[in-house]
C-alpha cells in the first residue's frame, strides 16, 4: 500500500511525513512557498518524473531520520515558536555570517574561471540581508502577538502577510542561488571552501525550506480563522 496520497497538496505530505522534505529538496520540488499543489502537478513544474519521486519518497519514509520524524503538529503554539527560534533561526544565525564570508571568497579567488560565482556571492548577501531582519522581525513583533493574551486580529493580519511576502522572497533567491551553483556540484578544480560553501549552502536551503513550511503551514493557519 503505498504511504503517500498523491492527491494531497505536497504541503499536507510534508506536514504528514517530515521526512519527505529532504526528498522534494533533492528533486527541486517547492513545498514551503509553492506547496498548495498535488504531487503530480509539483512534478510537472520541477519537469521531474513522478515515479521516481514516488519511489524516493516510499524509501525516505521507510528510513526517516529522527530529526525528519518529528511530528511537530500536536505541540503548543509557543513550543513550536520556541522550535522555530531554536532550531532554525539559530542555526542561521550560526551560518549566515560564515557563508557571506566563503561565497565571498570563492567569488574572489574562482570568479574568474567561473563568472557565477560573483553572482552567487551577491545573491547569497541579498538572502542574508533579507533574513536578519526577518528572524528580528517574527520574535519582536509576530511571535509575542501570536501568544499574547488579547489577540489582536489586524496586527496578527498585517504580520502574516507581511512574512509569507518575506518568505516568498525568500523563496525566489533559494531557486536562484540553485541555480547559479549549478545545483551545488562543485567542479574537479574547486578547492576545499568551494566544496565547504557549497555543501553549507546546500544544507542551508534544506534548513531554510523546513523553517518556512513550518511557519507557512504549521503556525499559520492556526491563526487565519483568528486573524
Ligand atoms: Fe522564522
Ligand atoms: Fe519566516
Amino acid at each position: 500500500m503505498p504511504m503517500i496520497d498523491p492527491s494531497q497538496t505536497i504541503a499536507r505530505i510534508v506536514l504528514d511525513h517530515p521526512a519527505a522534505a529532504r526528498v522534494f529538496q533533492n528533486y527541486r520540488i517547492d513545498f514551503c512557498c509553492h506547496g498548495d499543489v498535488p504531487l503530480p502537478e509539483a512534478c510537472a513544474r520541477a519537469g521531474v518524473d513522478p515515479q521516481s519521486v514516488s519511489d524516493a519518497l516510499d524509501h525516505a519514509l521507510s528510513n526517516p531520520s529522527a530529526e525528519s520524524n518529528r511530528d511537530l503538529r500536536s505541540v503548543s503554539t509557543p513550543a513550536l515558536i520556541g522550535y522555530i527560534i531554536d532550531r532554525h533561526h539559530g542555526y542561521l544565525r550560526d551560518a549566515l555570517p560564515g557563508l557571506r564570508a566563503m561565497t565571498a571568497k570563492i567569488a574572489l579567488v574562482h570568479g574568474d574561471h567561473n563568472p557565477k560565482l560573483k553572482e552567487l556571492g551577491e545573491a547569497v548577501t541579498t538572502l542574508a540581508d533579507s533574513l536578519e531582519p526577518h528572524l528580528l522581525r517574527e520574535e519582536q513583533m509576530l511571535f509575542p502577538s501570536l501568544m499574547a493574551r488579547d489577540l489582536d486580529a489586524q496586527f496578527v493580519r498585517d504580520e502574516l502577510e507581511r512574512m509569507a511576502t518575506d518568505h516568498k522572497e525568500v523563496g525566489d533567491l533559494l531557486f536562484r542561488i540553485r541555480a547559479l551553483a549549478e545545483d551545488f556540484s562543485v567542479p574537479e578544480w574547486g578547492c576545499g571552501t568551494y566544496r565547504a560553501c557549497f555543501r553549507e549552502l546546500e544544507a542551508m536551503e534544506g534548513d531554510i525550506l523546513r523553517h518556512v513550511h513550518l511557519e507557512n503551514h504549521l503556525l499559520m493557519p492556526r491563526f487565519m480563522g483568528a486573524a
